[in-house]
């Protein structure tokens, strides 16, 4: 994780010193220019270490310690001194400075001091990190299955956990790439440094470039501030970039550059930064079939499937069916607190017979759905959709009102508005032949929202380009 300090010492010798002792790997000063106050460049620069003077503190100019720390990114302030003060020294503490160090000290103490308090703001920002990743906790055993593709498949995964190399990570959609892929980071000696994950098609093609790479402020109209990209923030860890076929030729450029210069430019800037990332991406499209039409630069495919992992279909493994199934009614019984404990066993001889074209994505819906109409202890075929539970033999439709109207309401009013959305999005993105962007300008929806229906409706962008 690279630590941002941001170094406001007066003169330029000794700031020249501050910069000389941190020098260190994951570590970037920043100065302040003279020409601005210290509050506003903070409001464009990040920061998470600011050096500043007491003098600069005091007088009616002056920026209190609270309005440094209320900054963007809540820096911590080591504050510097002329002369040693026992009495300013612990006013200054009690006011929220993290040290106070008197101007003084031995180079080496004063490294010493600093490399010490970006340690620390580095484990704080780790521990914020890792707290948000176990919400989401997902580890290797979640794959542990008796079925032979998935015993293979996991064999493989255990060989390159540590490996280090790029991983491309194929299969269906809502087959598990994204999860196994934190899996992988939970399993791997990255696992105390952060995971990113960026979907590369759900952003706008126009701020894909800064979001990856960070940007500096000034680079474009509404770059107000610095920018750390997801490189950055992934610094020590891992990064999975979902649908990485999207990305559009000029940034299969740049990324390829990323990974074999290990570093980044930030739009605007001149100096590359230094990144320890782990890259995974993830596709279900058929990237061999994109660089063979030109598509996808066939240098950065090689760079990224060193080793490729095709995670198995749903079908390919219906021995985990039952074991999904248990693990997601546990969890939506508590989400919903209902009383189902099970599936009854007719309900999931059905569930195993499905074919699961949405994967485990799809399963998960359905046991949502099911746990949410079942009345009693078991989920019955009767909670289950008619996809996985067949046609009904009840209720043989005669006439047109009221086809598709018995049953549980939930169960109806859900059957038609989820047949209302496949619809409304089949037709939308025929108009706009597949184009997202303009696919959910239309229908008055956000990019990333737009991707949750196609994926709830199994629809695929691909089928609409050209046709
Ligand atoms: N082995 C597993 N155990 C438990 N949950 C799983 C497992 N595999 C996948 N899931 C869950 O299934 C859902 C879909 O998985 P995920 O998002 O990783 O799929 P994906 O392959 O990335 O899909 P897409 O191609 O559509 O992006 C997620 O909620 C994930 O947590
Ligand atoms: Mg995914």
């Amino acid at each position: 994780m690279i630590i941002r300090v941001a170094c406001a010492l007066a003169r330029a010798g000794r700031a020249a010193r501050a910069e000389r002792v941190l020098e260190d790997r994951g570590v970037v000063v920043a100065r302040a220019p003279a020409d601005e106050g210290l509050l506003e460049w903070l409001e464009r620069a990040p920061a998470d270490l600011v050096l500043v003077e007491a003098r600069a503190l005091a007088g009616r100019r002056g920026a209190s310690l609270a309005d440094l720390r209320a900054g963007p990114d809540h820096p911590e302030v080591v504050v510097f001194v002329e002369r040693e003060d026992a009495e300013a020294r612990a006013r200054l503490l009690a006011q929220g400075a993290v040290a106070v160090v008197y101007h003084g000290v031995s180079d080496a103490a004063l490294r010493e001091a600093l490399l010490a308090f970006v340690a620390r703001r580095r484990e704080d920002l780790q521990r914020r990190v890792r707290a948000r990743l176990l919400e989401r906790r997902s580890g290797l055993d979640d794959f542990a299955s008796d079925s032979p593709a998935m015993t293979e498949f996991l064999a493989v995964v255990r060989r390159v956990v540590d490996a280090e190399t790029s991983l491309l990570l194929l299969g269906e959609t809502g087959v598990g790439k994204e999860h196994l892929a934190r899996a992988i980071h939970e399993a791997s000696a990255r696992r105390s440094g952060p995971f990113m994950a960026v979907n590369c098609a759900a952003l706008p093609e126009a701020l894909l470039e800064s979001e990856l790479f960070g940007h500096v402020a000034g680079a474009f109209t509404g770059a107000v501030r610095d920018r750390r990209g997801y490189f950055e923030l992934a610094d020590g860890g891992t990064l999975f970039l979902d649908e990485v076929g999207e990305l559009p030729g000029h940034l299969q450029v740049k990324l390829l550059r990323a990974l074999q210069e290990r570093a980044v430019v930030p739009v605007g800037g001149e100096r590359a930064l230094q990144v320890d990332v782990r890259l995974m991406a993830a596709t279900n499209r058929d990237l061999q079939a994109e660089v063979r039409q030109g598509r996808f630069r066939s240098d950065l495919f090689y760079r990224l499937a060193v080793v490729s992992l095709l995670v198995p279909p749903l079908r390919e493994r219906r021995v985990d069916v039952p074991r999904l199934a248990q693990r997601y009614v546990e969890h939506y019984r508590r989400r919903l607190g209902k009383s189902v404990q099970g599936v009854r066993a007719d309900a999931l001889d059905l569930l195993v017979r499905h074919d699961w074209p949405g994967n485990v994505r799809e399963l998960i819906n359905v046991i949502e759905r099911a746990v949410l109409l079942a009345t009693g202890d078991e989920v019955t075929p009767a909670d289950l959709p008619v996809e996985v539970s067949g046609p009904r033999a009840a209720a043989p439709v005669t006439s047109d009102d009221g086809a598709g109207l018995d049953g549980p309401w939930l169960r109806v009013r859900d059957e038609a508005l989820r047949d209302l959305e496949r619809r409304y999005f089949t037709r939308l993105m025929t108009t706009c032949r597949g184009r997202v962007g303009a696919a959910a300008r239309a229908a008055g929806l956000s990019p990333r929202s737009l991707f949750d229906a196609l994926r709830r409706t199994g629809l695929r962008r691909e089928a609409f380009r050209n046709p």
